[in-house]
Parts: C-alpha cells; sequence; structure tokens
C-alpha cells in the first residue's frame, strides 16, 4: 500500500490512485566494446504527483543514470520505467531535464528565445502564446527584465533560472533536475534552493531531483530515496516534507542528517537490505 501526503489538502491519502511514475526492478548499464558497467541494479520507486522525490547517493552510484532513464535517453537493461502507466520508451516533452551545467542554453539565442523554443517545436504554440508564456515563466524567475539578454551576459544563477523558466514553461509531468545548483556558490546555492520552493507552492509541480548533498536533500525533498555506491542499489526510502532551509540548524535536522549519513556509508551487511527479489521495494523509514 502506498501512502503519501498531498500537498494542497495537506491530507495523508492512503492507497490513492497510481503513481505518476514507477521505476520498477530497473537494472542500467553501460556497454562498452570489452565491457559492460552496470550503474544501478534493481532499483524500484513510485512518485506521486506533487512529490519532490530526491535521489541520493555517492558520486558514481547512478543518479544522473536513473535521470536519464528516466528522461528515456537510456533502456533498462531490466525492469521497467511507467509514466501515467505508460512505459517510458523514449525522451518525451513530459519529462524535462535541467542539468547541472550552465551552458545548456544555446548562446545565439536571447533568453526569452531560448524558452520560447521549445514551446514552439515540442509543444506546437503560435510565437505570440509561446512569447507569452515565457514572459511569465520568467517572471515567476524574476528574470522578465533580462528577457533580451543573451546568456553569456548572465551569471550562473541566472542561467539556471533561464533553464528552470524553461522547463516549467513546457509543463512537464515530471521536472527532472540532476544538481542543478552543485556549480553555484553556497549563497545563491540556497537562494536558488528558497525558489525552487517557492515556485513549487506556487505552480505545484511533480519534481524528481539529484544531489549527493545530504542537507540539499532534506531542504528540498518531500520524500528520499538513499542509493548505495556504485552499483546503485536502493538503500532506504524516507519523508522530508518535515524539513526547509529555516529548520536546517535544528537539532531534528541534524539528527536526520546523521542517520542519513549513517545509512549511505554504513557496511552493506547493515544496512537494510533492498536488492533480493523478496526485499527489492524501499525500507520505509520515518
Ligand atoms: N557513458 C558512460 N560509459 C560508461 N560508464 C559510464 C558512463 N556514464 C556513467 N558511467 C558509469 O556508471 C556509473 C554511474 O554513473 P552516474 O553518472 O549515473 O553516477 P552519479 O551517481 O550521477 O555520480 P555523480 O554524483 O558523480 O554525478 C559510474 O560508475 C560511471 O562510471
Ligand atoms: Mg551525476
Amino acid at each position: 500500500m502506498t501512502t503519501h501526503e498531498h500537498p494542497r489538502a495537506g491530507l495523508r491519502v492512503v492507497g490513492g490512485g497510481l503513481p505518476l511514475l514507477q521505476v520498477d526492478n530497473v537494472s542500467l548499464e553501460y556497454r562498452t566494446p570489452d565491457r559492460v558497467v552496470r550503474a544501478t541494479h534493481r532499483v524500484s520507486f513510485d512518485v506521486h504527483a506533487a512529490d519532490r522525490f530526491v535521489l541520493l547517493g555517492p558520486s558514481g552510484c547512478g543518479k544522473s543514470t536513473l535521470l536519464k532513464a528516466v528522461a528515456g535517453f537510456v533502456p533498462p537493461a531490466e525492469g521497467e520505467i511507467r509514466l501515467d502507466g505508460q512505459r517510458v520508451r523514449a525522451p518525451g516533452p513530459d519529462r524535462i531535464v535541467v542539468f547541472q551545467e550552465f551552458d545548456q542554453l544555446p548562446p545565439w539565442k536571447t533568453v526569452r528565445q531560448n524558452v520560447m523554443f521549445p514551446l514552439q517545436r515540442a509543444r506546437g504554440l503560435s510565437r505570440a502564446e509561446a512569447s507569452d508564456t515565457a514572459m511569465h515563466f520568467l517572471d515567476k524567475v524574476g528574470l522578465a527584465g533580462f528577457a533580451d539578454a543573451y546568456p553569456h551576459t548572465l551569471s550562473g544563477g541566472m542561467k539556471q533560472r533561464v533553464a528552470i523558466a524553461r522547463a516549467l514553461a513546457m509543463r512537464p509531468k515530471v521536472l527532472l533536475m540532476d544538481e542543478p545548483f552543485a556549480a553555484l556558490d553556497a549563497l545563491t546555492r540556497r537562494r536558488m534552493q528558497e525558489e525552487l520552493l517557492a515556485l513549487w507552492e506556487d505552480a505545484s509541480f511533480t519534481l524528481l531531483f539529484v544531489t549527493h548533498s545530504i542537507e540539499e536533500a532534506l531542504v528540498v525533498g518531500s520524500r528520499i530515496l538513499l542509493l548505495s555506491p556504485h552499483p546503485g542499489r536502493v538503500r532506504a526510502e524516507l519523508n522530508s516534507h518535515q524539513f526547509s532551509l529555516a529548520s536546517q540548524g535544528s537539532a531534528e535536522f541534524q539528527h536526520a542528517a546523521q542517520r542519513i549519513h549513517r545509512t549511505l556509508f554504513e557496511e552493506p551487511e547493515q544496512a537494510a537490505p533492498a536488492a533480493t527479489p523478496q526485499s527489492r521495494r524501499a525500507t520505509h523509514t520515518h
């Protein structure tokens, strides 16, 4: 039975509906001419509409590969990914990725043109409609005044805001973010986390967010999936909606961070088993 938080009504919905995104027993591999690298091993999790679901684990545990698989760029070697019950087989405008790199915006287009382009091409909006939608979302990220600027004239944080506006403007079923704030300075990173949460309150989207920062996972996430080191297996899944930037210094927050740290880095035999057929579902800790 699934239990999840309904963000608007503040209700807990028990067993309610099909999850929006189902990652079911998914192993992911890279095949090179001489060897096969297993990036994740039989990972399962469910993301419900309006979740802020975080994939957390050490470098190389397959977080980015999992996100690419959900985006449709990497086919599972085993298992299945379903969005609204339909198997994911290819990329689509219902899943948009925001990456860590600041250079994800074509430099020859203005900020507004960057946001308009996928709306016209993938969503079929007219120029005028795309322009209106672009301005609406640029306003939401505080960049309406930079609509006619070119990306190279913006700071890293501003470029990430454009990438977020461009992604949200597409109204994806799931917004996929791969360490989007990792290359920012600490203050900007904090501000971007705050802004992302405000955008989520406002636009109520579903987020799948990758990070290797325990603090960021607790602040940004409503649920966190903990992955073991390479190849990534599910260690545990926990609720984190009670934490925010404001609670970051609290004893409860520190305690949760320490517990996650132990779960991530303790020896596998002490950790929750997650990859055997009988126990492949996540261990739920609250
Ligand atoms: N193109 C590739 N070819 C072969 N192996 C790859 C490729 N990309 C990733 N890998 C391997 O797959 C594993 C998972 O990589 P992935 O990038 O998904 O990890 P990650 O959790 O995102 O790490 P990080 O936190 O450093 O970004 C790693 O062992 C990596 O070496
Ligand atoms: Mg990565």
